[in-house]
């Protein structure tokens, strides 16, 4: 079996990690030009590493050897979130699963349809109010957290602005420790942000196990009633749920939907009027720029990957903005094409990893999709909009979630919805 190209590199030494966090997409196009192959090796975490960078390659690795290559339980987000579903394996992770999913789908997903309007309707109503180009990532992280904190908690910031206050700073504090070395440091005056972080997490986990006490309502009320493993299952899912992870994600998502349709006034016509069409803008956006960089995995035995040998114990990283990219499926891989959904890409959205893939990916899919089609079509609905100034630095960052490394702002103009010809003034 042929060996994967690249240098698995000595210990501590040899390690890549700093190289790859620093810029991750020219870490991955460097290797895949010198090694002519989307699938290399690089030791990261001082740890023997393959990037998978190919569609086909993902697949294998999330799809069909879903058994061999599996969630490292050691992994960061055990730390940080405690024991949950994410770093789990086999039949554990197979019944949380189940019982989770069950949250984010059908009737628990319906009920909270009415809500989304709302957080929608009241985040976005005053982007045109102030005549100011806004900074628009800054805007839908605050729309995703109150989604969040809502749906999840039943906090909602109209209603309990101070609790809502509370909880979206200890989100953050506790995230920041996620991107801070786990050193848990404390001394006079001084404490590392990891244990702030843990701090954050221990009065975080109060008010949660208080909701889950008290609230028999929504989210909070099933969450609780679930048949989950031990006492402390609901109370660390629902710290994973409202971890400020997810309302950056959704900013990103919807930051990359305003940047792409900016300057297009057909495009967005279009979005509008044919729901069709603005599944596959969401197609285009979520495959140019993924939110995350991709995800981990550690072989549990020997096995192949696109045909090279990747042995036990190895690291497997994939790529989701390399996979999006790979031209061996998405011709013109770098251009923004929508259209490519109805034509030669139709039907292969299980091509892309913005969510993961297979029986590990996300399970917040669904209501992801429902939220970003009610946001996206409020904006539509609403407003024409610009970049403000027009030549903005766009260069995207890609860690810890990606969006403009410089916040960009955009000028929104309220449409004016009783001209039944739909021409706009601005
Ligand atoms: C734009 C928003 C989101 C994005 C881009 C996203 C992305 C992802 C990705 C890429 C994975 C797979 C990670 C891997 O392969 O290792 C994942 C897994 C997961 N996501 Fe999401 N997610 C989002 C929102 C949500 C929401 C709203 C929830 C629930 C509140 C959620 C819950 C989960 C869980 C529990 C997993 C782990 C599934 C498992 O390991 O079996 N995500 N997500």
């Amino acid at each position: 079996m042929a060996k994967l190209p690249g240098n698995a590199g000595v210990s501590v030494l040899g390690d890549k990690s700093l190289e790859f966090y620093r810029d991750p997409v020219s870490f991955c196009q460097k290797r895949i030009e010198k090694h002519r192959s989307r699938v290399f090796q690089c030791r990261v975490l001082n740890r023997p590493t393959a990037f998978v960078c190919s569609v086909q390659g993902m697949r294998e690795l999330l799809c069909d050897k879903s058994n061999v290559f599996l969630k490292d339980p050691t992994d960061l987000m055990t730390n940080m979130y405690g024991d949950t579903m994410v770093t789990t394996n086999g039949e554990e992770a197979c019944l949380l699963r189940l019982s989770l999913t069950s949250l984010f789908t059908g009737s628990c997903l319906n009920e909270s349809n009415d809500y989304i309007t709302s957080v929608c309707e009241r985040c976005l109503k005053d982007l045109s109010l102030s005549g100011q180009p806004q900074c628009v990532y800054s805007a839908f992280k605050r729309l995703g957290t109150e989604l969040v904190l809502g749906l999840f908690m039943n906090v909602r910031a109209e209603e309990q602005p101070e609790l809502f206050q509370e909880i979206m700073q200890l989100c953050t504090q506790h995230w920041h420790g996620l991107i801070s070395a786990p050193v848990n440091v404390k001394v006079p005056l001084w404490s590392s942000g990891f244990s702030t972080a843990m701090e954050a997490r221990d009065r975080l986990m109060e008010i949660i196990k208080d909701k889950l006490e008290n609230d028999t309502q929504g989210f909070v009320g099933s969450l609780g009633s679930l048949p989950l493993p031990d006492s402390s299952s609901a109370s660390q899912h629902l710290l994973l749920f409202i971890s400020a992870l997810i309302p950056k994600a959704l900013a990103s998502l919807l930051t990359s939907f305003t940047l792409a349709l900016s300057g297009n006034r057909q495009a967005r016509r279009r979005a509008l009027e044919d729901p069709d069409y603005l599944h596959t803008v969401l197609l285009e956006v979520q495959r140019l720029w993924p939110p995350f960089i991709g995800g981990r995995r550690i072989a549990d035995q020997d096995s192949t990957l696109a045909g090279l040998s990747v042995p036990k114990d190895y690291g497997v990283i994939y790529i989701s903005h390399s996979v999006h990219r790979d031209p061996e499926v998405f011709q013109e891989p770098d251009n923004f094409l929508p259209e490519r959904w109805s034509g030669r890409n139709a039907g292969q959205e299980h091509f892309l990893c913005s969510f993961g893939n297979g029986p590990r990916s996300c399970i917040g899919t669904k209501l992801n999709d429902v939220f970003l089609k009610e946001a996206c079509m409020y904006l539509l609905k609403n407003y024409d909009w610009c970049l403000d100034p027009p030549s903005q630095d766009l260069e995207y960052k890609w860690l810890p979630v990606s969006r403009p490394a410089n916040p960009p702002t955009i000028a929104f103009t309220r449409l004016d919805r009783t001209r039944s010809d739909g021409s706009d003034t601005s």
